[in-house]
């Protein structure tokens, strides 16, 4: 019985939406904590994954850096086997509504939600002779990405959770007063490697605009580099291979490599008990060429062929917009805005 009334009812799939920004060369910790887990959401929910190109204007840019990194991201989300027929594959920047919701939703996002944004905070401090507007709204139109597609999943790092609430309150305030327009999203936030650190100063998080170069491991570094960047990494004087309470170093290293190697952080601990850090670097460094070298070897292929990069960019865009105008539609609508 119970059997019958599934099948008459079969469950709606969940949509997932998620961005990342071409800022720079994707990192290990976009990798782990984002790509790497949207392949796996690919066969459960109905995906849009995005290159948010106009979030990185709100950090000065070299227009030709941006337009190679465009490319060389929407290559990299090819590569971790996101398929452009199943999902939409998009750059944000191609899909007008994204700006036009975005509006929008700065006039319903508060001055005191955005001030408590701690990306806002970072970002302020580091590029302290451009705290621009777009800096400070970034979060309403992150919001927009998600909500254009009443996305009900958000797979993100740790580091975006904050952002993902905001869009809760905003889609939550606006149907308050509109009714029900938006779906709420939620967070969805992966059990291991939500926030991989950096090898320089384990204690922050790994980020692709990091002007130290040992600091990250990028997507793209040869077999090498890597190696000497986890021979560099930072550790700390007990010289064992254990988790504990303060130990960002090994603690990061420990995670990366039950990653890559695909076992518990228990058993790598077991592998390595009486070991010292020199051997374990090593491992870790030779496990992660390994997990990466087919994704790296991918995306040179495809950047080769800018032609049909630009081909799926063009469709995946179009797809995209045919959903965002229905949901802009209905904003406008509902807004009292002509159309
Ligand atoms: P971005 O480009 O900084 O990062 C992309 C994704 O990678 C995750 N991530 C990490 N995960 C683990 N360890 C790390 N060290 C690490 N660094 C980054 C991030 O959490 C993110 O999931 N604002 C977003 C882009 C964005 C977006 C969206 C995301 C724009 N619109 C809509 C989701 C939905 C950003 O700057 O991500």
């Amino acid at each position: 019985m119970e059997d019958i009334v599934t099948a008459a009812q079969p469950e709606k799939r969940k949509i997932a939406l998620s961005g990342i920004q071409p800022s720079g060369i994707f990192t290990l910790g976009n990798y782990i904590g984002a790509v790497r887990n949207w392949n796996d959401l690919q066969d459960s929910c109905d995906c849009l994954f995005m290159i948010a190109n106009m979030h990185t204007i709100t950090v000065r840019q070299d227009p030709a850096t941006l337009k190679a990194n465009t490319y060389r991201a929407y290559a990299n989300l090819l590569s971790a086997g996101l398929d452009p027929d199943r999902n939409i594959l998009f750059v944000q920047s191609q899909v007008p509504a994204h700006a036009e919701l975005g509006w929008v939703l700065d006039c319903y996002t508060m001055f005191g939600e955005l001030s408590r944004m701690t990306q806002f905070k970072d970002k302020s401090a580091k590029n302290a002779d451009n705290i621009n507007a777009g800096l400070f709204t970034y979060p309403a139109l992150m919001a927009a990405d998600i909500l254009l597609y009443k996305a009900d999943v958000v797979p993100v790092g740790l580091d975006q959770k904050q952002h993902v609430e905001i869009a809760r309150d905003i889609a939550a305030r606006f149907n308050g007063i509109y009714g029900s327009v938006f779906t709420v999203p939620e967070p969805l936030i992966s059990k291991s490697g939500a926030k991989i650190m950096s090898l320089a100063e384990p204690q922050y998080k790994m980020s692709k605009s990091d002007p130290n170069p040992n600091a990250c491991i990028s997507v793209s570094d040869k077999p090498e580099d890597i190696v000497r960047k986890f021979k560099r990494a930072v550790t700390d004087s007990e010289a064992t291979v254990k988790r504990g309470e303060g130990r960002y170093g090994i603690n990061n290293l420990i995670e990366i490599y039950s990653i890559a190697a695909g076992l518990t952080p228990e058993q790598v601990e077991q592998e390595f008990e009486g070991k010292g850090y020199g051997e374990f670097k090593v491992k870790v460094a030779e496990a992660v060429i390994e997990m990466l070298r087919p994704f790296r070897e991918r995306s040179e292929d495809l950047l080769k062929n800018k032609d049909y990069l630009d081909q799926l960019q063009r469709q995946g865009a179009e797809k995209a917009a045919r959903v965002a105008e229905r949901t802009m539609n209905k904003v406008y609508k509902k807004v009292g805005l002509f159309r």
